[in-house]
């Protein structure tokens, strides 16, 4: 019997807080601060785990079909708590997935729907609090009660649009988060998700008061005047924003540093703003956890024109080398290349080369000579895209993809964008993606989901309103004017959509007018804040989109004038993807893979696709791996288990070899990270399923828990 036994028959409450061990609780987002995702239960283990079976399904509800459930869900005692696909947070029994409460951010019935990638809890003595993200508000709720804690901010909340420049001025900000915040001691610290285009927000980091919301440091990812890394900008950034930390942070609470990874400086595709560097875009930062201050940085990628953001905080590991033992921090990348520096100084473990790349031929734009590569490991997805690449899965699959192709230039990673367009391979879904890796904590090998699709990107003038004199035009006239200029990018100059942005068509079936102009208030993933745009502009674009045929006219704003248009501003002209004349990639598969990577060796332990289109598959073309979204978990029971396939499986792997060992049909896509936990001696697996989102399968509103029967 061990020693405290008794006092849990005693006690049997108190359990889940004496429960002891490293990494045998899942309490955090992705499982640890480190951002590991692994677990040492082994109950479901390489012998059984065919035999997992559904314990529980919680449904929500909810379902948005251009919402990803992207939601991590933690589970503290007994206790899961999750999102739903509607951002209502929610508490469930674990052993049964039965509801105890649920709080919901917005009016009932609203339409709202958002991405939340994750929770944090926070217990001192008797408060216990769960932190979510709801677009721009940072929310404390009561974790027994589900209640929102109304004194923690300004009345319930903290605003991540204000106190973000510290000029004293009120400015139009688009900050948002989506995925969860860390905890050090009493501090909540936070990244953020900003608009990607000229003028977006910093994504400075943040810390608040855990209890009151007050903002206790913030460090400036774009530099300020007189501060360091403010000279990588040729002519200063005062129109630049971006570098933001948007997949959530890593902490080494020992150590007392927390790690972020940040994206590109906005505008994404075109740097003619902001020459230079741009420190710390693209950059993996060492901060002190309890001041803000930096403690060293390394820029994996020079003045970013390609939307190659960090997308994942980076893997605090520990590894052996040359018979050192080394904490490490790994960093995956959307450009599939594993960067691993020593924790506490920042150096290369393995060297990285500056190597010379292409000229960009933009006017304007002075793309960077040079960009870093590791030696090792190597990439984890392909780096060059040529004709004999092409996909062969059909004589009419490989004619119509190069068609396609054959109207713009390709070449190798970093093949700068043009006017004209390229084949940009690695794609801007990665390589790596927000879902990030798991590395085993035993053997310091490493599994990441990798995506391998190359996107066209072809780049135009950007040409914001101002020019045209709208003024007594009809109103939905204006209207189309508009929305040309400001939604077309995304959702179409048909306004039919594409495999990343909703169709507008049709949107009167879905939202009422005032629906729409709500939407357009606050920046929703990908989707930008319109909040500055005048309102008579909005009326104009829920005109035409309603098509109204109402009599009015477009009346100018006197008091709203707009600038005259900067020149030589240039941007994407659409999101897309390289593909056949059905729909799949381009390019010859796997255009999804699972890798295991020895990160003490750097070398690739193996490599398998993952997922495949049954109408392929029954065609002659099984595992051709799919668009991967959400990550892996790996157990010390020998297993890595994923969902995040476009097939909408979730599988089981065993982690030495990669051989498939379960899998289960889930009834909408598992784009989520799955985490484990253990109540009463029982080990539970348990994966968000929402579908739909960029992976367009079908939406649902699905956590799924399995166990051994
Ligand atoms: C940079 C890309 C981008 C631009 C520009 C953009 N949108 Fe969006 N929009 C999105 C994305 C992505 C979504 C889905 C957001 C979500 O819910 O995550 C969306 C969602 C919407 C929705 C909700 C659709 C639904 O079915 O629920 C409306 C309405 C909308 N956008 C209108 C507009 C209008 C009007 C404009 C121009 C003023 C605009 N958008 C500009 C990306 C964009």
């Amino acid at each position: 019997m061990r020693p405290y036994s008794l006092l849990l028959l005693l006690f049997p409450i108190l359990s889940c807080s004496t429960e002891s061990g490293k990494y045998s609780k899942w309490t955090i987002y992705r499982g640890d601060e480190g951002s590991n995702a692994y677990s040492q239960l082994n109950q479901i283990n390489t012998q059984n785990v065919k035999d997992l079976k559904v314990a529980w399904t919680y449904r929500s509800g909810d379902e948005a079909d251009y919402i990803s459930l992207e939601c991590s869900p933690i589970i503290i005692g007994n206790i899961l708590y999750g999102v739903s696909p509607r951002l209502k947070t929610f508490a469930l029994n674990a052993q049964t997935g039965k509801q105890i409460w649920s709080f919901n951010p917005f009016e009932k019935g609203s339409n709202e729907a958002g991405v939340s990638r994750g929770l944090t809890y926070w217990e001192d003595g008797n408060e216990k609090r769960i932190f979510m993200f709801v677009y721009n508000k940072l929310i404390a709720l009561d974790a027994t009660t589900g209640k929102q804690i109304m004194n923690f901010g300004d009345s319930g909340y903290v605003d991540l649009n204000k106190n973000l420049r510290d000029d004293g001025k009120e400015h139009l900000e688009d900050v948002q988060n989506t995925s969860p915040a860390v905890v050090y001691r009493d501090l909540i610290i936070t990244g953020s998700a900003v608009d990607e285009r000229y003028q977006g927000s910093p994504g400075h980091i943040r810390a608040y008061d855990v209890r009151t919301g007050k903002r206790k440091w913030i460090f400036h990812t774009v530099p300020q005047p007189g501060e360091f890394g403010y000279d990588t900008w040729k002519e200063g950034n005062a129109t630049s924003g971006g570098c933001n930390a948007w997949g959530g942070l890593s902490l080494d609470s020992k150590r007392g540093i927390v790690f972020a990874a940040t994206g590109s400086a906005s505008n994404d595709f075109h740097g003619g703003e902001r020459k230079g560097k741009n420190l710390f875009a693209n950059s993996v930062l060492a901060i002190d956890a309890a001041t803000g201050k930096l403690k060293w940085h390394f820029q994996t990628l020079h003045h970013d024109i390609w939307d190659y953001d960090l997308p994942t905080a980076p893997n605090l590991v520990t590894i052996k080398k040359d018979g050192k033992t080394i904490d490490a921090v790994a960093q995956v990348s959307k450009q599939g290349l594993v960067f691993i520096f020593n924790r506490e100084t920042g150096e290369p473990i393995f060297p990285i080369e500056e190597r010379p790349v292409p000229a960009s031929t933009v006017p304007g734009e002075e793309s960077w000579p040079t960009q870093p590569f590791p030696t090792k490991p190597l990439p984890l997805c392909r780096q060059h895209f040529d004709e004999s690449m092409i996909t062969d899965i059909s004589q009419a699959a490989h004619d119509s993809s190069l068609a396609k192709a054959k109207k713009y230039a390709w070449g190798s990673i970093y093949l700068p964008p043009s006017l004209t367009g390229i084949l940009q391979f690695p794609g801007i879904r990665g390589g790596a993606e927000w879902s990030g890796a798991c590395v085993d904590m035993k053997t310091g090998i490493m599994y990441v989901g990798i995506n391998d699709i190359p996107n066209i990107v072809e780049l135009k003038e950007y040409k914001p309103d101002g020019d045209d004199d709208l003024s007594g035009m009809p109103l939905s006239k204006a209207g189309a004017i508009i929305y040309q200029k400001n939604c077309a990018s995304c959702h179409g100059d048909d306004r039919k959509g594409n495999q990343t942005f909703p169709p507008l068509l049709g949107i009167e079936k879905r939202l009422k007018p005032n629906d729409v102009k709500k939407n357009l208030q606050n920046a929703k993933g990908l989707m930008p804040s319109f909040a500055s745009m005048p309102a008579q502009d909005k009326e104009a674009i829920v005109s035409f989109l309603f098509d109204l045929n109402n009599k009015k006219t477009y009346v100018a704003d006197s008091s709203h004038r707009r600038p005259p248009a900067p020149k030589n501003r240039y941007t994407l002209k659409d999101y897309i993807h390289l593909t056949d004349h059905e729909g799949y990639p381009g390019v010859k598969p796997p255009w999804g893979t699972l890798n295991a990577v020895n990160l003490n060796t750097g070398d690739l332990e193996w490599k398998i696709p993952l997922g495949e289109y049954p109408a392929l598959a029954a065609k002659g073309h099984p595992n051709t791996g799919t668009q991967l979204f959400g990550g892996g978990i790996v157990t010390a029971g020998g297993l890595v288990f994923i969902g995040a396939t476009q097939d909408e499986k979730f599988r089981a792997f065993d982690k030495a070899t990669g051989k498939l060992l379960w899998e289960y049909q889930l009834p909408s896509g598992g784009y989520a990270t799955p985490a484990t936990y253990e109540v009463d001696g029982k080990q539970y697996v348990v994966i968000a399923a929402g579908g739909g989102g960029r992976q367009r399968t079908k939406a649902g509103d699905y956590y799924i828990a399995f166990a051994l029967p």
